[in-house]
């Protein structure tokens, strides 16, 4: 092989082919490569740089922490802003706001008629119902709507994701009833953190940033012939609300929480003293194509044939 300049070296890893391969993979990754390498040039990037940088990715993977960098860094946020301008161009509006979905959804949670209790035995913090309806833009009731909704336990971490829960532990699915209503109890869940001592953790001390997450509970909402919908509320008055490491909060998503709320009618939930409740309604717009109504994450997306 010939001796090679860095033009050379980077021509020849953008070219070189010898089947047609993905044309799409073939110009991202020659877009990334070549902005890698003037990153390395021009920064001046030390072999033990590039290297401890490329161990970092190893260990990253391995501990299944790709997706906390992702939108740590803002990636996840940029997606939802640039779905948001692709709807302003093309006139769609309305309906409740998307947010992340984040990278600690399970699919398959236990799926329960219209009302259901995420939480087990005694409460784990203040007792919270939420409820409401799903409704289409026109303030109609959409019936036997799936509500996804997932959170954090008493002190941040997710079933599925952190030692000593159990499957599935405050991840439920509401099915709506006709007149699209849904309600769930739980407790009021604190904000997260990122794992210290992780992958993760090492990039944001070495940014001088914090990792830390409002409080806050995630939905995946889907119903036929609507567009599926990925959100989260935020819990009011927490520290992070304005400062959330994952950039994901949104004004139209923060609950107002009426306190002391009377528990007649809730008994079917267990609830017999005075409790915290939030009134919230899903506004689903209609799907535009069969693709946008499939009730499907992020990563069953990518992962599920056409
Ligand atoms: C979360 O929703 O809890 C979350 C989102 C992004 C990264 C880590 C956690
Ligand atoms: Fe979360």
């Amino acid at each position: 092989m010939s001796e090679l300049t860095q033009a050379q070296l980077l021509e020849l890893v953008n070219t070189k082919k010898i089947a047609p391969g993905n044309a799409r993979v073939r110009q991202l990754t020659e877009r990334i490569v070549t902005d890698l390498f003037k990153t390395i040039d021009e920064l001046d990037v030390t072999p033990d740089e590039f290297w401890a940088a490329a161990g970092w990715l190893t260990r990253l993977g391995a501990a299944g922490q790709t997706g906390l960098i992702t939108a740590g860094l803002g990636f996840d946020r940029l997606l939802d802003i640039r779905a948001d301008e692709a709807d302003a161009k093309a006139g769609r509006a309305g309906g409740t706001p998307r947010a992340i979905e984040g990278p600690l959804f399970v699919a398959g949670a236990p799926m329960s008629q219209v009302e259901v209790r995420l939480d087990e035995g005694e409460p784990k913090g203040e007792v919270f119902v939420m409820e409401g309806q799903v409704l289409d833009l026109n303030g109609q009731p959409v019936p036997h709507a799936s509500v996804d909704v997932w959170h954090a336990n008493e002190v941040g971490g997710y079933s599925h994701f952190f030692p000593g829960m159990k499957p599935y532990e405050l991840r439920r699915r509401i099915e709506t009833d006709a007149k699209g209503q849904y309600r769930f109890r739980s407790f009021l869940p604190p904000g997260y953190a990122i794992p210290p001592n992780s992958p993760t953790s090492e990039l944001f001390e070495a940014l001088g940033r914090h990792g830390n997450r409002p409080a806050h509970i995630h939905f995946l909402v889907a119903a036929p012939g609507m567009r599926t919908l990925t959100t989260q509320v935020n819990i009011p008055g927490d520290t992070y609300i304005d400062d959330d490491f994952a950039f994901a909060t949104r004004d139209g998503l923060i609950v107002a929480l009426e306190k002391n709320v009377a528990p007649a009618g809730y008994e079917s939930l267990g609830i017999s003293a005075p409790f915290t409740r939030t009134k919230f309604n899903f506004v689903m717009q209609n799907a535009a194509s069969a693709d946008e109504a499939l009730p499907l994450t992020r990563m069953e997306r990518v992962s599920t044939p056409a």
